[in-house]
């Protein structure tokens, strides 16, 4: 084993705490990767949530960094010591059902090892995340880096920027496609930033009137708010696609009615049984749809995307030791539009 320290949490309230944790050695595919930014999800406060401490494994959360690689196993190609690596929230699966090789290792039968909270294949530990100095994961579910990225922006792509892209990219957004964006969060502004290098017209729906002048700079042509029944009931059968990223259970009803004739509702945000009145579906021959994270190829396809159009998300990058008010502040809907931490204190 070896050592490294990072952000765990003690249970479902308390603040995560600086602690000392194992690491594998390294096995011959896998690499050690320095963590040197990490973004901060709002799965990872579900779970912080979902934490009762004493009882369960720890917690480390952490899903989406980037890092340089230090170390390489015996059997590793693909990498060397000092490249600029990704890793998201998946870092091992199957590699034999028919998912994976479809190349959607996210969908995995057996389902795949998440980064944190998951159970390792093969010696059956359980994954500590990213909010760490170090991390060794297998190579498979590293990606380089594309040069022109900034490696702070770039972190939120491989949770945030994947889970977007796959629906926005299988829905086949493109000029023309008439796109909505429910919830301007970490998720939702990657969502129209990628909306909109697609070639997409992009609105943003919204709670909080004051974004409306960050979604038009993020290059939506507008902002509706969600409460302003007037305004949502003339976006009715307006959009072919809506990519729904809010973090609360709420009704769908709402936004399936913003969709187009035989249009998509992508339904990305808050995971957890839905009711929906199929009437909703019916009028307008509407799809209710879902996603979560990517596959290596469309993950891969995805950050060549953002290195070739410039797009990476907006951060506030700020010391891992402030990981706790990073937190507190995205409960508060006070992130414009995404937390990262800098994990270069932990030295
Ligand atoms: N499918 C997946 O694999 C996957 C991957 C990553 C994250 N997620 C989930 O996606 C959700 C969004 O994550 P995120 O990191 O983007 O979170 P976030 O940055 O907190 O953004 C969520 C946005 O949802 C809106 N919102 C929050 N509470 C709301 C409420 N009660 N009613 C209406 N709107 C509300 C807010 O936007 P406005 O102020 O604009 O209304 C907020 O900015 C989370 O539930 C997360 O767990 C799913
Ligand atoms: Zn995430
Ligand atoms: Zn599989």
């Amino acid at each position: 084993m070896r050592t490294t320290v990072g952000w765990q949490a003690a249970g479902p309230a308390t603040p995560l705490l600086r602690a000392p944790l194992e690491r594998r050695d390294l096995r011959p595919d896998d690499l050690a990767v320095r963590v040197d930014y990490c973004g901060v999800c709002h799965s990872d406060l579900h779970a912080i949530r979902a934490h009762d401490g004493a009882e369960r494994p720890p917690l480390v959360p952490g899903h989406e960094f980037t890092g340089t690689v230090t170390e390489a196993g015996a059997e590793v190609t693909g990498f060397s010591v000092g490249d600029r690596v990704a890793v998201g929230n998946i870092v091992d699966s199957c590699g034999e059902c028919a998912m994976c090789r479809a190349g959607q290792e996210n969908f995995c039968h057996t389902f795949p090892t998440l980064t944190y909270g998951g159970v390792d294949r093969r010696d059956g530990s359980t994954t500590l995340g990213g909010y760490s100095r170090e991390y060794v994961v297998r190579d498979r579910f590293a990606y380089p880096l594309p040069a022109g990225l900034d490696p702070a922006a770039a972190a939120p792509l491989l949770c945030a920027g994947i889970t977007v892209w796959e629906p926005l990219h299988t829905l086949e957004v493109g000029p023309g496609s008439r796109v909505a964006v429910a919830g301007l969060g970490g998720l939702g502004h990657l969502a129209v930033k990628l909306a909109v290098a697609l070639g997409a017209e992009t609105t943003v729906i919204s709670r909080s009137p004051d974004k409306a002048d960050d979604a038009r700079r993020l290059g939506a042509r507008a902002l509706i708010v969600s409460t302003d029944e007037q305004r949502m009931a003339e976006a009715r059968d307006r959009f072919d696609v809506v990519i729904d990223t809010i973090s609360a259970p709420h009704d769908l009803g709402p936004y399936l009615r913003l969709v187009a004739l035989d249009g998509t509702l992508s339904h990305l945000g808050h995971l957890g049984p839905v009711t929906v009145d199929a009437m909703d579906l019916l009028v307008g021959r509407k799809r209710l749809s879902s996603a979560g994270s990517g596959g290596r190829p469309a993950t891969a396809a995805m950050l060549d995307f953002c290195a070739a159009t410039g797009v990476a998300a907006e951060i506030e990058l700020l010391p891992s030791a402030q990981v706790n008010e990073a937190l507190d502040r995205l409960e508060r809907n006070d992130v414009r539009y995404r937390f990262v931490l800098d994990m270069s204190d932990l030295d």
